[in-house]
């Protein structure tokens, strides 16, 4: 049996974190990046949330590879690297390798320590095919290591980047721009390599934010659970029944937005500073974009990707792309 391969590239920088919450704390219109939503307990509440009957994407998403699985087969390369940007767990991969066929894995997220567990059951699982996990961060653009590379997806092999669950949603269609474009880079040369995606569509008002504020509040908990983890982080004193959350799909924008907003006026302190939010002033922790399916192959098109596969549920709630990248 084969044994999975770590390697660990990020490494948190406390200060430089500390810094960035902040900013977005004292800025005149306050904000915060997605990303501070998943501590320990938010990365939980997360996984709760794909389990709520209003929350479509997950499942939608998992119903389109139960049904096109074998038709996407058709376009991917032999021989493939499976590169898994954002694995987690890895179910939602491993899960595909009977239908896909990777030859190799790759799982990618911000922390090694998340994969190591997971690629060692999946190791168990799969014992002839080659493992690797890395962390990484790839929020700001994708580099992969050349050296590690070299190893794990040899450069004449075909390399099947993985982006499931619509993540490509919390990028600005600026942003998401660059991103894919430096995905296309870590494509490789190699022919038939690609970018399988996952994309949020756009739909009723009603529907969307039904999504993002479920009935039984666990969408609340979630964004709610943001202030806890800046109290640690920060050693501010928010009180997290003094805020409720609010989700809007902003159509001009083709987004859902979700915000923190005071329910009266209030106070925040920390050590070395302190502000004032008045009753119904808001902090911004999250936008999900949605696309039109043209919009989304016009954008993969930009970004360098050629002949545009496509497939949807029968609703046209979510869809699931094949670019290739040459
Ligand atoms: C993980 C970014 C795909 O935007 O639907 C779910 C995050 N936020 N409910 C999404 C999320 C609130 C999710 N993504």
């Amino acid at each position: 049996m084969r044994s999975p391969r770590f390697t660990q590239l990020h490494h948190a920088d406390h200060a430089a974190v500390r810094t960035e919450l902040l900013q977005g704390l004292v800025a005149p219109a306050a904000h915060t990046s997605p990303k501070f939503l998943y501590d320990a307990l938010g990365s939980r509440l997360f996984e709760a949330i794909t389990e709520l009957p209003e929350y479509y994407p997950t499942r939608t998403e998992a119903a389109i590879f139960a049904s096109h699985g074998a038709r996407m087969a058709v376009h991917m390369p032999p021989e493939a690297t499976l590169i898994d940007l954002g694995a987690g767990n890895c179910h939602k991969a491993a899960s595909l390798f009977a239908t896909l066929k990777p030859s190799r894995y790759v799982a990618v997220d911000i922390s090694v320590d998340f994969l190591r567990s997971a690629l060692l059951l999946l190791q168990r699982q799969h014992p002839h095919m080659d493992m690797a996990g890395l962390g990484l961060d790839f929020s700001a653009g994708l580099s992969l290591p050349q050296e590690l590379m070299r190893d794990v997806a040899p450069s004449d092999s075909p390399r099947v980047l993985f982006y499931p669950g619509s993540s490509i949603g919390n990028f600005t269609p600026v942003d998401a721009l660059d991103f894919l474009r430096s995905v296309h880079t870590a494509c490789g040369t190699a022919p038939g390599s690609g970018l399988l995606i996952g994309v949020d569509l756009v739909k009723g008002t009603p529907e969307l934010e039904a999504a993002y504020d479920d009935a039984l509040g666990v969408t609340a908990a979630f964004n709610l659970n943001l202030l806890l983890h800046i109290n640690r982080t920060l050693g501010t004193d928010f009180a997290v029944r003094e805020w409720a959350h609010v989700a809007l799909f902003n159509t001009t924008a083709s987004r859902i937005e979700m915000h923190l907003q005071a329910r009266h006026t209030l106070t925040v302190r920390w050590p070395g500073g302190e502000r004032t939010f008045t009753g119904g002033e808001r902090i911004h922790t999250e936008n999900s974009y949605k696309w039109t399916l043209p919009g989304f192959q016009a954008l993969l098109a930009n970004a360098g990707f050629v002949a545009t596969q496509a497939w949807t549920d029968t609703e046209q709630r979510f869809a699931v792309c094949w670019a290739r990248a040459l």
